[in-house]
Formats: C-alpha cells, structure tokens, sequence
C-alpha cells in the first residue's frame, strides 16, 4: 500500500499573548495511505486541526517533516507549497463555506474557474460532481434552499472538481444531525472506494470510525494508538 502522505517527527508550538508555549503537537509520525479514508479522532483540544493543517500545508511544524507524493513539503516556498494546495489538495470544513448568492452550481464553477478552467471542462466537472454527491436535482439551488447536509454535499462536489490527489476534511459532520453525517462518510466512503480518493478526516464520533480504514487517535498532542 503507497503512502501519499507522512509525518515524521511532527511538533507544533504556538506562543500565546502572556508569551507561554502551547506544545499542540508533540511529535506526530503518521502516514496516509493511498486511496484509503484515514480518520483523526480525539477529544477536543488534542490537536487534530493542528495536525490537518500541518498535513495540509495550510500551516508549518516547529519542528519535523511532512511528505507529501515523496517530497517534503514543509521546506517548499509558500509559493510552492500554495500551487500544490490549490492543485492537488482540497478541503472541506465544518462549517461549508459556500458563497450564498450563488446556486449550487455556480459555487462548483466557481472553484474551477479560481483554478483556470476553461468554460467547457468547468460545466462538465460541475455537473459530474454535483451529480456525484446526489445533487443533480438541486444544481440551480442556493444554499439557502438546501439542507445543512446538501450544502456539505455541495462544498464536497466543489472539493472534487479539480480532481485533488487527497481530500482534507476537518469536522465535516460537526454540525450535521447523526442521519445526515452518516450519509457524508458514506459519500467519502464511496469515493475511496470507487474513486480511489485518498481523505484525510477529523471527528468526534465515535459512530463514524467503523468506516475508516485507518483511525489516529490523538491524546494532548500525541498518537496514543
Ligand atoms: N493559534 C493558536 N494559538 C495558541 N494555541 C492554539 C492555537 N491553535 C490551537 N491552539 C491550542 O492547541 C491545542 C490543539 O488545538 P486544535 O485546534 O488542534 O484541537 P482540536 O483537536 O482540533 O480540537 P476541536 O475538536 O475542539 O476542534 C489546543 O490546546 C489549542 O488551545
Ligand atoms: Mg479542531
């Protein structure tokens, strides 16, 4: 099994206002395999967004490195390590930050368009991936006429578009009821398996863990497996 992904040695330290440190990570080793749903779990606090955000390259160890497809990234330039977020990386939050002007559709497009599209490619990924999530019914919705768990679907189908290398999610069913976020993991499950999209997510839920393939759990900074 290829690993696309691997912490090796991880530590995150963040000085806070009175000039104390707070060890958030305390040197993680971990790897993501491949085509496989690996889950962060852990109560809150012990550090799992940090950890994403170090995988995702949205934010630099103290300490350690990160590789990602062979190379390590936290060395990369922030220009560098910008392309490959916007290239081969996606993400997909808590809260589904869709622009509520636009229909569903038109926030997919969207994305595409940030990452350089042109017209033709944009409307057939847009519908393919709305149409992947089960939204094929609700394209010319906005997100005002969608249900929490559709709106997730929407963002996830924005995330998909520029066909990333690996999906980043960071609580994607905290604020979705238990049916609802059972139907989100089925969908990450579904694109593991059918897609061979490798993800990344973090949960509280102990009632989503069954689905991953791999599960971390993360205890005051550190893999306590
Ligand atoms: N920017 C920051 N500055 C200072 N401390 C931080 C910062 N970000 C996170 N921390 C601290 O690092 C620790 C880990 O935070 P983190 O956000 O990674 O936890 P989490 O596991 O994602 O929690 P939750 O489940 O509540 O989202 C916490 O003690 C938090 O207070
Ligand atoms: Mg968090």
């Amino acid at each position: 099994m290829a690993e696309l992904l691997t912490a090796k040695g991880v530590t995150r330290d963040f000085v806070i206002g009175d000039g104390s440190v707070v060890h958030a990570l305390k040197g993680i080793d971990m790897s993501v395999a491949e085509g496989r749903l690996t889950i962060l779990k852990g109560r809150s606090g012990s550090g799992k967004t940090t950890l994403i955000n170090m995988l995702g390259a949205l934010d630099r160890p103290t300490s350690g490195e990160v590789f990602f497809d062979g190379e390590d990234i936290t060395k990369l330039s922030d220009a560098k390590r910008d392309e490959i977020r916007r290239y081969k990386m996606a993400f997909v939050f808590q809260s589904v930050a869709l622009m509520s002007s636009m229909t569903a559709y038109e926030n997919v497009d969207f994305g595409l368009r940030l990452a350089g599209f042109d017209e033709k490619k944009r409307e057939e990924r847009a519908k393919r991936c709305l149409e992947e999530v089960g939204l094929a019914k609700r394209m010319d919705h906005r997100p005002g006429e969608l249900s929490g768990g559709e709106q997730q679907r929407v963002a996830i189908a924005r995330a998909l578009a520029h066909e990333p290398k690996i999906i980043f999610a960071d609580e994607p069913t905290a604020e979705l009821d238990s049916g609802t976020s059972h139907h989100i993991v089925e969908l990450f499950k579904r694109l593991v398996l059918d897609e061979h999209m490798t993800i990344v997510m973090t949960t509280h839920d102990v009632s989503l863990l069954e689905i991953a393939d791999r599960v971390y759990t993360l205890e005051d900074g550190e893999i306590v497996d």
